[in-house]
This record gives C-alpha cells, structure tokens and sequence, in this order.
C-alpha cells in the first residue's frame, strides 16, 4: 500500500528545523518553556501572540490587543486574591494568552491554583468622552479583575467570554490591571466543567489548562453600546433574533448585508433593538460545499460594527422511512473527527491562527466535512476558520470532571455526582456556552453529555430538561443530549459510540451503548481510535503517557497495518449506512494527544498517518452510500 509521504514534505520540515533556537525576550525575561514535544510552530509565536481581531462577529473599529508578555505570580492560598499586589513586580513574566502549565506560557507550572497576573495599558487619546469595555476570551476557571486597585467584575467558568465597563476606573495615563485566576481543576471538592484536564494525566486524560488561555483586549464603545446580538438567518431567507443594549432603550437598528466575495449588491434592512425578524430575497445559501456567508454592517444609534451570516437551516427528517439530519432541506452525512484541539506547546491554545488551520485543512484534504469539538470549546477565530471552509461542527458541553470516582479514607470508591447546586452551575455554563456561539452557521449540533461523564444516571434523568433549555435558547439546531453510554430517549440522536468496529443505527450493540432508536438519528458519535506507535521525536517525551500507550484500543505495528484496519472499518461504517439507518460517523481521532497515539495526525502535526488516496475513496464510498439511501426518484419507486 502507497503511503503518503509527499504530505511530509509539506514546508513544515524545513520550518520546524530553523525551529530550534528558543526566541529569548531579554527586555521581559520571558522564553519558551521546552515542551516534552514541539510543533513546528513551537519558536514562531514570539512575543506577540494571537494578534487578530479576536471576535470576528462582532467588530467594533476602535480596539487594542493586550496580548504579550504580562507579569505572574504563583501563590499557595485562594486568600490572596484578597490582596491585589498594586503596583508590585510579579516574579515571572508570562505569555498571555497561554495555559499556565503549557511550554508556550514560558512557565509550564504544574498545580497552578492561585494566580496574579500584571500588565499595563494606556487608553488611545481618540477614545476619550466613549465607554471603555475590557473584554477576555476565557479565563479558566475564576477571575477576578483590578485595574487601578479597583475591582472591575468577577467571571466563574472557564469556557466562555467576559466583558467588563472599566471605564470610570481608568486614568488618562498608564493603567494597572490585575487578574487573579483560580484554577482548581478536578481536586476534590469541585466538580466543575473541565472536559479532558486532569491534574493527575492518565492516557485519554491531560494536562491542565489555567489562567488566561483567549485574547485580553480593550475596545471603544459608546454611552448605549450593544451587548448581546442574537442572529439566525434560515435557507428561506429569513433573519431572525434579538439586540440588547446597556442602557435597555429602544434604538434603531440598520443592518447592510453583501454577499463576500459576490458581485451583488448590498441590501439594507431596518429593525429596532429587542427582538426582529425581516427578508433577504433569494440568499445564496450556506452549505458544507458551498459556505457562502453574508458580511454585515450594523449601526445600532451610536454603536457600529461588523458581524456576518450564512443563510442555512437545520432539520429533521423523515427520508425512505429513516430519521435523518437535514442541511438545508437535504440529508448529509456527517463525517468527521473527534477533534480534542490539543498541543504538545500550548495545550489549549494552538500556538498560531496558522497551525490552527493547519488541523482543519488537513481533515478537509482526507475527506472529511466536519468535526465535532469535543468537551472544549475553542476560539472565535476557530468557528470563523470553520464557517469559511464549510466544516460542520458538533459541539460538545465540556463535561463536570470527567475521572468518575473518588476513593474515600476506608478505601471505598464512590462515583462522583454533581450536587445540586455544582448541576445548576453546570446548567448555567451550558446556556452561556449555546448563548455565546450560537450566530456560528458552522454549528449543527450541541451535545449535553459525553459518555455519562458527570451525567446523574439516575430518574430524574437532568438530559430531558436539559434539551428543552438548549432547545429553548436555539430552535434552530439539533441535540445529542447523551454522546454515548445512559441514553434514555433525549434528544435528536441515537449516538452510539463503539471502539474499534461501529455500530451504527443498526440492529447490534454492546454494554455500554443503547440498542438504536428508530424514532431518532442514528450517528456513530466515536469509533476507530486504532492506534499506530511512532518513534520517540513525535511522542509526548513523559514516561507515564508513554507507558499508557498500551491501553490503545488497538495497536497495529505498521502505517500499512493501520491504514487497511482503517479501510476495513470505514468499510463497515459504509455497510451500516447501506443497510440500516446510519446518518453520520466520528473517526477518533485528529491528532494524537499525550499518551495516544491514534490520530491522523501525531501530537506534533509533523507526520500524516492516511494514506490520503484510500481515505478519499472510503469516505467518499460513505457520501455516495448516503445520497443513494437519499435519491427522491428512488423513494418514489
Ligand atoms: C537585548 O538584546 C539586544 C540584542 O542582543 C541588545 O542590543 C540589548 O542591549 C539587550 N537589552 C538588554 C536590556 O539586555
Ligand atoms: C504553585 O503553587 C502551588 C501551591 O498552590 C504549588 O503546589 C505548586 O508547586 C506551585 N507551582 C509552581 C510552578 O510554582
Ligand atoms: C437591562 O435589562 C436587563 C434584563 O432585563 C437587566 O438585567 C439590566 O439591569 C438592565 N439594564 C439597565 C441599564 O437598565
Ligand atoms: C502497559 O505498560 C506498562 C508500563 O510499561 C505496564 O506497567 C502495564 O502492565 C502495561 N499494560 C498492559 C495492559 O499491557
Ligand atoms: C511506543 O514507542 C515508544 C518509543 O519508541 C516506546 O518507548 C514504547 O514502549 C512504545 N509503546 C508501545 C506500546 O509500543
Ligand atoms: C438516484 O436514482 C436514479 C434512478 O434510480 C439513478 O439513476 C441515480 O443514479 C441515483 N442517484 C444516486 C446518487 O444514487
């Protein structure tokens, strides 16, 4: 069997060479961390990270960055937050945005609970006489923020975004802005979102995230300025949401919608704040083939800026007698990877834009037409990247801590569940998390629960009310209330997950997975995860995950061996579609993560596994399998 080598001599051999002087920042003191494994990215980003605009839906002109190096401190006690170091030199300096245990923060920390953070900014001139809104992309887990000595907010949650007025708390010259970030991970007793962060990595578990890991930066708005933009635009042409804004009084409301890259004109639709709804004649639509997005120009009174669309719906139906998802009217079979979004130098943070995509092309160029984001959420620059390439995304929840049980002082082991008031937070999360992303065209489908992982499994079964929640805030997508494992009839999907073989809305299954579900969609929502050991320079160099690489479903000794496993697995996967009631499959998994070794990529991206010819002919076999079970003239006959 042909390997694909030539996908190696992509540029990123050269690159990662030239890669290995470490940028030393003598003016900061700050350097690059040698991670136990590098990308070929690692000793680019320098001391200048994520400089995009870092909120593609809603851009306002007048912004500044506060990403680079900040000063840090690492404390043993949450009662220092209860006494802001104003006008101290903290002992590190730290890149932000970063994970405090990742090489790129410059730290690599381990148990980083209890952390200040320092910089200073001034505010341009031209901004005075407007509000002054300090926005951060995530802060995992707590944050507590100062800036003059003053407490400007508090943020719980580690996943979604924050603003914050400081205006009246600003100077005309330089400002001290503190941020105290509390990240307790899974130590015992919080049971908090966290998806796969462990303090204590074992195999599909990793290494934590903490601290300020999105974009810090200040931006200008004026006195009624919006704060929420809720925007959905349907394959009819329909628009429809809501605009909130700080002072709650009733605005005008000017949209201007071009199709980019099109040759047509604009057209100019008017509303008010609060809820709307109008027209766009004959919009050229979204579609995993054809990923038109409308830009669009919105004054609201004083308060203008850019977002964008992509005229698409979302739907269930019923096609030759089997539930399917609908894109668009049309059934599309939904292939994609669990993508974990991990790296050997950032953790969550890929170290650029560049590698980030990196991923996301990669998967387009071995067939597959989507993802789904498994318990993380990423950057808004991440579901743009998604909304452009036409990627269909399946978005999970990040689970409640996800090591399911805790051995008591007499040696018992009891299941970790949350209590009610840890469920409510997480319940509140969720809304933020669908709140937050929910204009993304990309996103088809959230999911509430993965594999039972803080799932209560007993009646009152928290999925049923959950889904009507997502439901309630997002008509316009479907629900995988459970990903595998405790289905109990919730939601838009029967998901079964499955390692290495599937079993895919067919009439076989095994413990842990639920017979499928005619009344709901059948989805394969995990399977392959076979792994193929690499030699030690693409290996996460820590013994532990290296000595739990054995606990791979499946290891096959060649790229060869892996590459025919692969072809008989998708082979059944195209069986179950041809012969049952088979909607869409995820392939575990993008990239190799610590102590795994069954990616299509290894943890450093330098090395391609598929041999990309037989993968683009096996996926599409499932997208020709599908649209057969899908033809009108058949359902006709
Ligand atoms: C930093 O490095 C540059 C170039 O090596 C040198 O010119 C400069 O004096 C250094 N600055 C400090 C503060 O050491
Ligand atoms: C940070 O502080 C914690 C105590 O809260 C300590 O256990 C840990 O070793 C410290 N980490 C570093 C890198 O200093
Ligand atoms: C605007 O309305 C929201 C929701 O009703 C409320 O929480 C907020 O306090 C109001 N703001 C002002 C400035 O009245
Ligand atoms: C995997 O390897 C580790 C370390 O080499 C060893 O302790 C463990 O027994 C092995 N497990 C299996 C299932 O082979
Ligand atoms: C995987 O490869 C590494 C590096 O050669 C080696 O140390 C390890 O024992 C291998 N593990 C397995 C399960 O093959
Ligand atoms: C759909 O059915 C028609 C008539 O049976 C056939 O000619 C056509 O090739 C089918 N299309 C696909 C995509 O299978």
């Amino acid at each position: 069997m042909k390997l694909s080598t030539s996908f190696n001599a992509l540029a990123l051999a050269s690159r990662a060479l030239a890669a290995h002087i470490p940028r030393q920042s003598n003016d900061t003191g700050y350097s690059v961390q040698e991670p136990p494994l590098t990308t070929p990215w690692t000793y680019e980003v320098g001391t200048d990270p994520w400089p995009e605009y870092p909120r593609p839906l809603f851009q306002r002109p007048q912004w500044q960055s506060l990403n680079g190096i900040w000063r840090h401190q690492n404390y043993s006690s949450i009662q220092a937050v209860n006494s802001p170091p104003v006008g101290q030199t903290l002992q590190n300096a730290v890149m932000v945005p970063s994970c405090l245990e990742s090489g790129l923060s410059g730290l690599q920390g381990e148990y980083m609970f209890y952390n200040w953070y320092s910089t200073s900014f001034t505010v341009p001139q031209s901004w005075t006489g407007d509000r002054v809104l300090l926005n951060f992309g995530a802060v995992d887990y707590e944050a507590t923020v100062v800036v003059n000595g003053q407490e400007a907010g508090f943020n719980r949650g580690g996943y979604h975004a924050f603003s914050l007025d400081i205006t009246e708390l600003l100077t005309s010259g330089t400002n001290e802005l503190l941020v105290f970030a509390h990240d307790p991970t899974d130590s015992d007793p919080f049971v908090i979102p966290i998806g796969k962060q462990t303090l204590r990595p074992s195999h599909i578990f990793y290494r934590p995230c903490s601290g300020i890991w999105q974009s810090v930066w200040i931006e200008s708005a004026p006195a009624n300025y919006v704060t929420e933009l809720n925007l959905n635009a349907d394959m009819d042409g329909k628009v429809s949401g809501a605009i909130s804004t700080s002072t709650n009084t009733s605005t005008s409301v000017e949209m201007i919608f071009t199709l980019r890259g099109g040759s047509g004109g604009a057209s100019t639709h008017g509303a008010s704040t609060g809820d709307f709804s109008f027209t766009v004649e004959s919009p050229a639509l979204w579609s995993l083939d054809s990923p038109n997005l409308y830009d669009i120009e919105i004054t609201v009174g004083q308060d203008k800026f850019k977002s964008y669309t992509g005229f698409r719906t979302v739907s269930r139906g019923v096609i030759d007698g089997i539930e399917r998802p609908l894109l668009n009217g049309e059934f599309v079979f939904l292939f994609g990877t669990l993508d974990q979004g991990y790296w050997p130098d950032g953790l969550y943070v890929p170290p650029n834009y560049e590698a980030m995509v990196y991923d996301l092309k990669t998967l387009k160029q071995i067939g597959y037409n989507g993802l789904r984001k498994h318990i993380k959420v990423e950057t808004d620059l991440f579901y743009k990247a998604c909304d452009e390439m036409g990627l269909f995304l399946i978005q999970d929840m990040p689970s409640l801590r996800p090591l399911q049980e805790r051995t008591l002082a007499d040696c018992t082991v009891e299941t970790i569940e949350p209590n009610a008031a840890q469920q409510a937070e997480f319940q509140r999360q969720l809304e933020l998390l669908i709140q937050q992303h929910r204009n993304y065209p990309s996103i088809l489908i959230w999911v509430i629960y993965n594999e039972g992982w803080g799932q209560i499994t007993e009646p009152y079964y928290p999925e049923f009310a959950l889904t009507d929640i997502v439901e309630g805030l997002d008509p316009s997508r479907l629900v995988i209330a459970t990903s595998g494992w405790y289905d109990h009839g919730a939601g838009d999907f029967s998901d079964n997950h499955h390692y290495a073989n599937p079993q895919c809305g067919s009439p076989f299954y095994s413990i842990q997975s639920s017979p499928y579900d005619p009344s709901r969609i059948g989805i394969q929502g995990e399977f392959g995860g076979i792994g193929q050991n690499t030699t030690i320079e693409h290996l996460w160099n820590v013994q532990e995950a290296i000595n739990a690489i054995n606990q791979t479903y499946e290891i096959d000794e060649t790229r060869d061996a892996w590459n025919y496993r692969a072809h008989r697995l998708l082979g059944e996967l195209e069986d179950q579609v041809e012969m049952y009631a088979c909607s869409g499959g995820i392939w575990t998994q993008t990239t190799d993560v610590e102590g795994e070794v069954n990616g299509m990529l290894t943890y450093d991206r330098r090395v391609l596994r598929p041999d990309l010819a037989q993968w683009n002919a096996d996926i599409n076999a499932l997208y020709d399998a599908a649209a057969a079970r899908s033809n009108s003239s058949m359902r006709l006959l």
